[in-house]
């Protein structure tokens, strides 16, 4: 039996991955002075035909995770299993091949589409290059099909993406990946540029494809209620780290971690009796930069469950508290049972020891927890 053929088994593994940018300054001696923390040690492996979903704040580093998972961004330390084929070293050609079978689908189909080509030409491009484009006949045949699986009427091949509206770019989007018959679909936010009424749709459409073609999916969403329906575990980002990994309902049931408690806690619960007994956490503090992220837990500057010993000085490892269910907290069993207790936080001002501000806008301070993730 191969790995696809057997759903237990992972499809891709990623062993300690850091991703760390550098941070220059100067225009003649283009200096480093000091990293961008933004994944800094994960472990994950995703079992072949399952959704894996991945949440958490703006800036967690979600996005490049994704993007290194798939070597669009090359890792600076760690390795990607892929299928059991080990990506770390592999370059050119060869990892062109396997590309093939990793594709990603973005969040703004917009600006991911060329403008400049045909509906035809965008879903074309790919089958060409890894040689799926058979002659004329097989190829419209194989357009025809794609077009059908996403929903999309035929007269779409010589449209351009901008006579679409925003649900229908991201089918196109959704097209062009399946359009060579990948395993594992990195979907990063697919669903956020769209209009409510269209996300449930589009959310349809992923869960369908996936039954009807065995797709594996990483689906990244800050938003915990897409990433519910759609996922059959979900994995917690905090700082360029996960600090919980749970299958969906147990994680939305009994959130451990206490970052993941105060994310659940900020989510309404439709039955009214509930949502009045429910535990709120406020998390006090702004979100430290990955530039210079806190020691020990980097939750350890907003945690209400903070002790004296250990949380500061101490990065917890993300261990199995109950089967396939895993926390990076020293104490959780402890809060789990009570034992501990919620204190008040004092805010903690997180010092920059880093004096440039970088080119790149979006290593701007990322927004608190109650802006980027409502229900
Ligand atoms: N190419 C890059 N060069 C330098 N820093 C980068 C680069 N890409 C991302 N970063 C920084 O790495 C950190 C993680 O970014 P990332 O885009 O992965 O976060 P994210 O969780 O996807 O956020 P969002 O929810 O806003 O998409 C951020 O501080 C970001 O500014
Ligand atoms: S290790 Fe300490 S600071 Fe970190 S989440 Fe657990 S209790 Fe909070
Ligand atoms: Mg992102």
């Amino acid at each position: 039996m191969t790995e696809l053929e057997n759903p237990s088994s992972p499809l891709v593994e990623v062993v300690d991955m850091k991703v760390h940018f550098p941070i220059r300054r100067g225009v003649v001696l283009d200096k480093t002075v000091g990293y961008v923390y933004a994944v800094d040690g994960v472990d994950l492996s995703i079992r072949s035909g399952e959704t894996y979903g991945l949440v958490g704040e703006s800036g967690c580093g979600k996005s490049t995770l994704g993007r290194a998972m798939l070597k669009l961004t090359e890792p600076t330390a760690g390795r990607v299993v892929f299928d059991g084929i080990d990506l770390s070293s592999m370059k050119g050609e060869p990892l062109r091949t396997m590309r093939r079978r990793m594709q990603m689908v973005f969040q703004d189909p917009l600006s991911s589409l060329d403008p400049r080509q045909s509906v035809e030409s965008l879903l074309v491009e790919g089958m060409r290059a890894h040689g799926l484009d058979k002659g004329k006949e097989s190829s419209a045949k194989r357009l025809r099909e794609l077009l059908l699986a996403v929903g999309l009427p035929s007269t779409s091949l010589r449209k351009y993406p901008h006579e679409f509206s925003g649900g229908q770019r991201q089918r196109i989007g959704i097209a062009r990946a399946l359009s060579v018959e990948p395993d594992l679909i990195v979907a990063d936010e697919p669903v956020s540029a769209l209009d409510v009424s269209v996300q449930a749709q589009v959310i349809n459409l992923l869960e369908d494809l996936q039954t009807e073609f065995g797709l594996t999916y990483l689906v990244i969403a800050h938003d915990l209620a897409v990433v519910r329906h759609i996922s059959d575990r979900v994995g917690v980002m905090y700082l360029g780290g996960l600090v919980e990994e749970a299958d969906s309902d147990q994680l939305y049931r009994e959130p451990l971690h206490p970052y993941t408690k105060a994310l659940m806690s900020a989510v309404p619960v439709p039955d009214p009796l509930v949502e009045d007994r429910r535990e709120r956490i406020l998390l006090a503090g702004d979100l430290p930069s990955p530039a210079n992220p806190p020691t020990g837990c980097r939750f350890h500057t907003r945690c209400p469950w903070r002790q004296e010993t250990r949380c500061d000085t101490e990065r917890p490892a993300l261990r199995e508290i109950d089967p396939g269910h895993r926390v990076a907290c020293h104490y959780a069993e402890d809060i789990r049972a009570g034992r501990i207790r919620q204190h008040a936080v004092e805010a903690e001002l997180v010092r920059e020891d880093w004096d440039v501000v970088p080119d790149d806008a979006s290593l701007a301070g990322p927004a608190s927890v109650t802006e980027t993730l409502g229900p």
